[in-house]
């Protein structure tokens, strides 16, 4: 499976900040934002990496992320010249995918919790189809709403509706197989004049092959496209980290746990950043293991 990363737009609720700095590259807490969505790929298992952004931003990720050979993933990236909305994500993604399943995650998106690994494992293995997510929000009219049957099956989607029809709210993190983007290619532009990932999301719902997961209690998706909602989403992170002693969206850290790179390389860049608490971290994970072996 492959993984997209859409870093796009313009970030006109976070203005100023965001006037001359991508959204998605300001800080959270201790790292940047876009890091969080990273580190949901990377527990997902996904190597292979598609960071989608405007021509003026995708240098600052290059230059952020270069190509993941450190982390023993591979990055690329792909210029967005006109944003489109969300599905056109995978237009642009066509020669990147080939043909494989993809797991679709937005840049400002933030998730933690208990079982999201085991939430994302199994959303991966799902094939063919597609997998949503639905959690439960005070005011679901802000965003894409799936209403379940008392079965789980999906019974409506709605983007934006004015009289929302359950609470569920549709995060920002998505599973296609590979029909994703011949499906893409054939959905309509909305009356606000984009490609909506509710429309692609309807077509496989129409077809019987969409699923829908619902995020229940313990699990934080929390929204950072306001300067309150970024403020909040910090102190949750530094509350997390300075409780537990654990990361939260450590890239490294991920990487190294799941395989990707040796206890070596972690030591490694570790060093690298051994005058923030980040790398600090980073090389006392790599002490401990070392101790244990
Ligand atoms: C987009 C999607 C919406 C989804 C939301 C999640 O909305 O269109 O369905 O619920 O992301 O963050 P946007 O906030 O980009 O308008």
């Amino acid at each position: 499976m492959k993984g997209i990363v859409l870093a796009g737009g313009r970030g006109t609720r976070l203005y100023p900040m965001t006037l001359a700095a991508s959204k998605q590259i300001l800080p959270l807490y201790d790292k940047p934002m876009v890091y969080y969505p990273l580190s949901v790929l990377l527990l997902a298992g996904i190597r292979d990496i598609l960071i989608i952004s405007t021509p003026e931003d995708l240098p600052s990720y290059r230059r952020l992320l270069g190509d993941g050979q450190r982390l023993g993933v591979r990055f690329s990236y792909c210029v967005q010249e006109r944003p489109a909305g969300l599905a056109q994500a995978f237009l642009l993604a066509k020669s990147f995918l080939d043909s494989s399943p993809v797991c679709l995650i937005l840049g400002d998106n933030f998730f933690y919790g208990a079982n999201l690994s085991l939430m994302l494992g199994q959303a991966a293995e799902q094939n063919p189809g597609a997998t949503i997510f639905g959690y439960p929000v005070k005011d679901p009219g802000e965003f894409g709403v799936v209403e379940f049957a008392p079965d789980g099956t999906v019974l409506s989607l709605e983007e934006k509706p004015a009289r929302p029809r359950s609470n569920f709210a549709v995060p920002g993190l998505y599973f296609y197989d590979g029909d994703v983007v011949s499906i893409a290619e054939g959905i309509e532009p909305s009356p606000r004049g984009e490609l909506e990932i509710t429309a692609v999301n309807e077509r496989y719902r129409r077809l019987g092959r969409l699923r829908a997961e619902r995020m229940g209690r313990g699990m934080a998706w929390l929204d950072t496209g306001t300067p309150q909602g970024m403020l909040s989403a910090a102190q949750y992170v530094e509350a997390m980290q300075s409780r537990q002693g654990m990361y939260i969206a450590c890239l490294e850290e991920i990487a190294w746990r799941r395989g990707f790179i040796t206890l070596d390389q972690l030591r490694q860049l570790g060093r690298e950043l051994e005058m923030t608490d980040y790398g600090q971290y980073i090389l006392a994970l790599a002490e401990e293991t070392d101790e244990h072996r």
